[in-house]
């Protein structure tokens, strides 16, 4: 640890993990107090804003124009992500595909801000778990982001342990993954991966699709806009969305205050009528 970071006692950090949850919906586990310390670093330390993290924590607490909250979330939540984040989004996409897999000529899901890749590679599993003969048939996932670096760790497809612990279970890793004992990590299989195309997109840019979706996720990527730019998104991406198809938010998101065509499901999830 380096000794230049100011002290956050463990009671505060458990007030900041409560803060985040609150916001965001996002549990910061014990083991995630160094990664808190390092991301705040940012903006406390003697040469910072905030001296203290004591200090940052009452600035955020009195934050009346909210920047202050913006800037802690952004910098927390960037690019965190998780394996099956969320079951129920991906018991839902099962139960989706296996009727889909029956009627659908084809099925497109996207995923549209897929940070490191653990959202798409969990959609690429359970399309092998929901369509058995997925070899013969015309399924694909989109992922995509904005970040390149973040796109080049999900084509990569390799992740620590410390990674996928908690997240997947002993037979999805041997089923789904290789190990390497002298980096701990586990590498994607080749299988996988080719359910997977990867692209670089600004959700706020013109999108280069050719077919319809059934389903999309686009979760916890809405508190990077406003109301005006969701607005925009949300329908621009129902556009390409085939009737009857899904966009699939973050747990923590609404569409409040947004004017859209979209029928409330349940959990975050909204069909196109
Ligand atoms: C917190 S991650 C979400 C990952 C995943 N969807 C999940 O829910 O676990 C947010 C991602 O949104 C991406 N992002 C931010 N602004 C974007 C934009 N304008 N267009 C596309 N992606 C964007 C970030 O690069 C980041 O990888």
């Amino acid at each position: 640890m380096d000794l230049d970071y100011p002290v956050l006692t463990d009671e505060l950090f458990k007030k900041f993990a409560l803060m985040l949850f609150e916001l965001s919906g996002i549990k910061l586990q014990d083991h995630k107090k160094y990664l808190l310390i390092h991301r705040l670093s940012k903006y406390v330390g003697p040469t910072k804003p905030f001296h203290s993290f004591e200090q940052y924590y009452h600035a955020l607490l009195d934050d009346k124009s909210g920047k202050l909250t913006t800037d802690f979330l952004n910098v927390l939540t960037t690019n965190f992500t998780f394996f099956f984040r969320e079951p129920l989004h991906f018991d839902f996409l099962r139960e989706y595909l296996g009727k889909a897999s029956q009627t659908e000529p084809y099925i497109r899901i996207w995923s549209a801000a897929c940070s490191s890749g653990e959202e798409p590679y969990s959609m690429a599993i359970a399309i092998t778990q929901a369509v058995p003969d997925y070899k013969n048939y015309d399924i694909k996932v989109l992922a995509s982001d904005i970040s390149r670096k973040m796109l080049n760790a999900a084509e990569t497809g390799v992740y620590h342990y410390t990674k996928v612990r908690g997240h997947l279970d002993d037979s999805l890793l041997r089923n789904y993954f290789d190990f390497d004992r002298e980096t701990n990590a586990f590498t994607v299989k080749q299988f996988l991966r080719e359910l997977i195309a990867y692209r670089y997109i600004n959700l706020l840019e013109p999108y280069p699709f050719h077919k319809a979706f059934d389903l999309v996720f686009l979760r916890n990527v809405l508190i990077y806009f406003d109301n005006k730019e969701k607005e925009y998104i949300i329908n621009k991406i129902l556009s390409y969305i085939k009737p009857g198809g899904y966009l699939i938010l973050g747990l923590s998101e609404s569409l409040v205050g947004i004017d859209h065509k979209l029928k409330i499901n349940r959990n975050s999830i909204y069909q196109k009528v």
